[in-house]
Formats: C-alpha cells, structure tokens, sequence
C-alpha cells in the first residue's frame, strides 16, 4: 500500500488549475486503460501484469538457482532500462554489508539462508557495459580473475554501442577462461531481430526475450530485470504479484493516490515548476532513485515540455544540494519518497554526563532515541523548511522494503508517468531524443 500526502503542495498550484483538472485526468486514465492513448503498441508492461506468466517466473527462479549454485559472479551487461530496473531491486534488497543476513527477512528455514549454509558464499551481482570506461573494465576482468563468472548480456535493439562492446571484451575473456562458456552466458534480447539475437543463435546461447510492445525502461519486470534480480535472492513471484495488485488497485480505483500523484505534478509543470527531485533518506533506496529518473526523464522530456527528474539522497545531500533547494531558483518540486518501517533500531547511547547536561558533544538531547526517530525529525523538518521555502512538496510514504512492496512501487510509478505524458500531451512511451548523441558519436567513430 502507498500513501500519499500532498498537503505541503496544496498552495502553489496555480489558481486557473485548481478546478476541472481531475477530469482530465480521469480521461488520461481512461485511455490508458482502453488502449487509446498515444504509443498504444508499448502497453506490454501492463498487458504482462493482467495475463501473469507463472511459468516464466519459475523458469528463471530455475535458472537462477543454477546460477547461485555454480557462479561467484553473475555479470550483468545493459545500459539504460536493460539495467536499471534489476540494480535498483537488488539495491533495494539486498543488506548494506555481505553476508549479513536480517534474522527476521531470512530466517533459517529460507532457501536464502541454505543457499548460505550449503555454499558458503553469495553470487555477487555485477554491472558493465553501462558506461564507457575503460579503466572500469580493466579491473572488472581482473577482479574477475579465478572466480566463477556467469555473464547476462541483456540488450532489446541488439545494437547499443556500450553493452555491445563490453560484452566483445568479456566474450572473449570469457571463451578464453571457460570450457563450457556458452552455458554459461544468458542472452535477453529481442525475439527475431538484432546482432545480439544472431550471436545468440549462433553460439547457441540460452535466451530469454523481451517483447515487441516493452520499451527499456518499462521492462523490470519482465527477464531483464527478473533474472538478474532472482540471482540476489530475492522473490521475483512476490516482487511481480506486488505489481499485478498495485495494477488492480490502481485500475479499480475511483481517483487512486497515482491519479492524484500525477495530477499534481501536471498541475506544478503548468504552474512553472521545470524540476522534481525525488528526495530519499534510505541510502538503499537510490538504485529506486536512478531508475525512476530514467523512466520519468525519457518518458516525459519531450517538446520542449516535462519536470526535469533528479534525486536526492538526505540527509547527505542536504549538506551541498540543501542550499540550492531551500534558497536558490524556485522552480523545484519535490517528493519525498520514505519507509514507514526503516528498520533503524540503533539508539543512541546515552551517556552518565548527559542527566545534568553535560556532555561534551552536546548531545544529550538526542540520547536514548533510536535513529528512526532522527531520520523521522530531520523528514519532518526538511519537508516543513522546504515548503516554507517556496518548494512545493509532496510525500509518498511505502511501508517496508520487501518484494511485495517494491513490485507495488514500480508500477506505481509506471502508471503515473504514462498518465504525466497523456497529460503533458505527448506519447510517453518513445524516445527519440536518445538517437541523436548516437548518430552524433557515431559519427565521430567514422560508422560508415
Ligand atoms: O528505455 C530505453 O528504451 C533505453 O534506455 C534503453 O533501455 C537503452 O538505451 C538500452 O537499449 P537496449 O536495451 O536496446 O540496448
């Protein structure tokens, strides 16, 4: 369940928008549902959530297993949305330091824990292939060196330059190390087309495909991200049944939290607000964090229209981005996306100077409290300071971080920014801006 809290934006809405505009939502929404909105072949991400395919899911749950058992490393190579859905899940769920495992999201009995017990070791997940470094490069393969790596090389055209050739640098480091290297290395790609869908067939890779009507960054849920995501672990049953229930909710709702969500940043975009930071005090959470500025920057940056997305890590980045927001142009929204249950039992010791007040950090007034109860105050705090600064803020709070809730907030997000380009009036689910740096690089490169 997600809760929404708008109240802190309330006052900044342009008085012209205050009225009707509900409406218009309720007719983005409408045609979403129906299918009649613009970029209507890219629904994929929402026809594979009301026809659920059990199957697929415990195919790749197999696979992965294979994969926990035989592999130190399982090498992810994407950019874009072939990587940022899984990075963000895995990030999300996984402990901050290896091998700590949180007694009650793993107890005993869980195949996490015998995964554990019987190995003595996770399948430490990895990424290349989303950059163009090679300094980076160098030292993966040298990190590499001795382990046993298994490598998903995750691309829907088939045809993007940094995977592309990543995935040649470590084909070949990989043909050189491992007899049984094709069994080793997963293709996800297109069905028929592309030079990745040709490699595969011919080294007789196994592959997963990722469908015609699933744009990159819509694509979580399906083996792009459900693979890689299965390998750290974590339920992708719970994760994708998360996101069939978010989808009912929403569909069945009379004007959910997700109607309302878009309605006001519409509303801000056309009251002259350019900016959305998406402001998060869980350091896991910034995997969230990158792919959600992903999905609402190439969904709705087009015409000339649509909040740039940026996001905030608190309270780190309220010492060095925190001026900017509180005092600088006031064209920034803001939502705070927290937990509910934070899990930070850690209380602050309390010292036997701190009764007469006389500690010598000055501290005492916090001792006794747990570090929830900080991050609660510094929340409460930065969203009062900031709305009394001019900056419109919004608040989406989720419960806990498991599968079932992650699942629930990525399609969440998904309908909200489908509803944001129907609203802004464009078709949220291409990209065209992307190809022109390509043909521009491409050109330098000499590409005949
Ligand atoms: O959302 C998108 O479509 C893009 O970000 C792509 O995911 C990204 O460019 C990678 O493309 P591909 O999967 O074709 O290599």
């Amino acid at each position: 369940m997600i809760t929404l809290d708008q109240h802190r934006s309330d006052p900044f809405v342009a008085e012209h928008l205050r009225e009707g505009l509900n409406r218009r939502v309720v007719s983005a929404h409408d045609a979403l549902l129906d299918g009649r909105g613009a970029g209507a072949e890219w629904l994929g991400w929402r026809r594979i959530l009301a026809y659920p395919n059990d199957a697929l899911l415990e195919e790749l749950a197999q696979q992965a297993a294979e994969i926990r058992r035989r592999a130190d490393v399982l090498l992810c190579i994407g950019i874009g949305g072939s990587y940022l859905g899984a990075e963000a899940v895995i990030k999300a769920l996984s402990p901050y330091f290896e091998r700590f495992e949180e007694p009650e999201a793993h107890g005993e009995d869980s195949p996490l824990f015998e995964e554990h017990t019987n190995h003595g070791h996770t399948t430490e997940i990895l990424f290349a292939g989303h950059h163009l470094s090679g300094r980076y490069l160098e030292q993966l393969l040298g990190y590499l060196e001795g382990k046993s790596v298994y490598v998903n090389v995750i691309s829907k055209s088939g045809t993007t330059l940094e995977p592309g050739i990543a995935f040649r640098v470590i084909r070949q480091w990989m043909e050189a190390r491992f007899d049984d290297c094709d069994r080793r290395i997963i293709a996800t790609t297109d069905a028929k087309k592309g030079a990745l869908k040709a490699l595969a067939e011919e080294k007789n890779y196994r592959t997963h495909v990722i469908d015609d009507d699933i744009g990159g960054r819509f694509s979580v849920l399906t083996p792009v991200g459900l693979l890689p995501i299965a390998v750290s672990g974590a339920d992708i049953r719970s994760l994708f049944y998360g996101a069939v229930a978010m989808k009912q909710d929403i569909d069945g709702a009379e004007y959910h939290e997700a109607l309302q969500y878009a309605e006001r940043r519409y509303a801000l975009h056309e009251s002259g607000y350019s900016t959305e930071i998406l402001s998060i005090f869980e350091p896991s959470l910034s995997g969230v964090g990158a792919w959600w500025q992903q999905l609402f920057g190439e969904s709705e940056g087009k015409n000339h229209r649509g909040l740039f997305p940026v996001t905030c890590l608190f309270s780190t980045d309220l010492h060095s981005l925190g001026q900017y927001i509180q005092k600088g142009r006031r064209n920034v929204i803001e939502t705070f996306l927290t937990l509910e249950d934070d899990g930070g039992h850690v209380t602050i010791p309390q010292l036997p100077t701190d009764t007469n007040d006389q500690s010598l950090d000055g501290l005492g007034f916090v001792a006794g409290k747990r570090f929830s109860d900080i991050t609660r105050a510094a929340l409460e705090g930065t969203m009062e300071a900031h709305a009394n600064g001019g900056v419109p803020v919004q608040h989406v709070i989720i419960p806990r971080l498991d599968e079932n809730t992650l699942g629930g907030l990525i399609y969440f997000f998904e309908h909200t920014v489908a509803l944001g380009g129907y609203l802004l009036g464009i078709n949220p689910f291409d990209q065209p801006g992307v190809e022109d740096y390509k043909k521009a690089m491409y050109a330098q490169l000499g590409r005949p």
